[in-house]
């Protein structure tokens, strides 16, 4: 559950939440995917209405799917969990369809 956001707590850093996933998801996914997700190049499907699990969404990053190459030689696991991690709370922002 994310409460808050920009409400005065004492962080050290006042900058915009950033996770690692949404920082690996700006700088490798975005180009095809957009940053809700929907932007779609070469088919790929809208993110933030995936039906695909966690798992699914680990081994389709790690191995690629169709146009999608694989990024298991890039990033390491953890940043492909990251990165899913980000994709996932893609769709949470879509609640109101
Ligand atoms: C070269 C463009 C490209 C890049 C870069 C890319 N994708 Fe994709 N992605 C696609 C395409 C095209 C598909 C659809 C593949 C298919 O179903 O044939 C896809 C599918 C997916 C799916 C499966 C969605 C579903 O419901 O089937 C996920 C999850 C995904 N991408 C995540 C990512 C993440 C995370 C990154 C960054 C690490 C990323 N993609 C980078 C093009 C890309």
């Amino acid at each position: 559950m994310v409460g808050c956001s920009a409400s005065g707590s004492s962080a050290m850093e006042q900058q915009p939440p950033s996770t690692p996933g949404e920082a690996l998801y700006k700088s490798q996914c975005v180009m095809c995917h957009g940053r809700k997700g929907d932007l779609g190049l070469s088919g790929a499907k809208d993110l933030a209405k995936s039906t695909l699990t966690e798992e699914e969404m680990n081994a389709v990053v790690t191995n690629g799917k169709g146009a999608m190459a694989g990024f298991g030689n890039t990033l390491s696991a953890e940043q492909i969990k990251e990165v899913v991690v980000h994709v996932r709370s893609l769709r949470a922002d879509e609640v109101d369809g």
